[in-house]
């Protein structure tokens, strides 16, 4: 009821109305919350996926999955299972597109990280933005288990100290790496 009187309002058909909530909706939430679409370049995917020493069969999860890159080369490369959620339609949808080409077993699931369980992970990356670090170290890191490396592109947690980094290469315009190490103490 609501929804009709806002598409009557906006001047929507109540499809076209529904097609706005259901694909802009999550696209400025995650815009907003923590980060727009913006692939990692390959370089970077492969300089980060080999700092973490994956062995075969490693969990693997990319939280903000956008194109699923780092996800097909764990699982292509590594032989890793790579789970990723991206919560952006149009990136999952085009996600899945590609996927035909990369011919992996990764899995590109439509969702919001923020609800999901990472208990089980062996290695998370993620290119997300510092505000959205500062949540992840709140809401995600306490429930991962000793041992699981947080990789992240570009950005680091504000006062958490990496257990490793990789400098920024201004030749190959890559930024920084962050790596953190879950132990019993953190
Ligand atoms: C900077 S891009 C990184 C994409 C990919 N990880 C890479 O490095 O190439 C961040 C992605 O996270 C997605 N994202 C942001 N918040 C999200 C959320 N709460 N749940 C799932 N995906 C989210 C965005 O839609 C965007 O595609």
């Amino acid at each position: 009821m609501i929804n009709s009187t806002l598409a009557t309002i906006l001047n929507f058909s109540i499809i076209e109305f529904i097609l706005v909530v259901v694909i802009i909706g999550p696209t400025i939430y995650v815009m907003v919350t923590s980060a727009p679409f913006v692939p990692s370049q390959m370089k970077q995917v492969d300089r980060m996926l080999k700092a973490a020493n994956l062995k075969k069969g490693a969990k693997v999860y990319d939280l903000g999955a956008g194109d699923g890159r780092f996800l097909h080369k764990a699982a292509n490369e590594y032989k890793a299972n790579a789970v990723g959620y991206e919560y952006s339609p149009l990136v999952w949808l085009w996600s899945k597109f590609l996927s035909i080409f990369w011919r992996s077993s990764a899995k590109l699931r439509f969702g919001n990280f923020w609800k999901q369980d990472f208990s089980d992970a062996d290695l998370i990356v993620v290119y997300l933005l510092p505000n959205t670090m500062i949540k992840l170290k709140k809401e995600i890191w306490p429930n991962l288990k000793p041992g699981t490396l947080l990789i992240s592109h570009s950005f680091s947690i504000k006062d958490f100290k990496p257990w490793k980094k990789l400098p920024k290469n201004r030749a190959k315009k890559l930024g920084p790496v962050w790596i953190y190490k879950k132990t019993t103490k953190n």
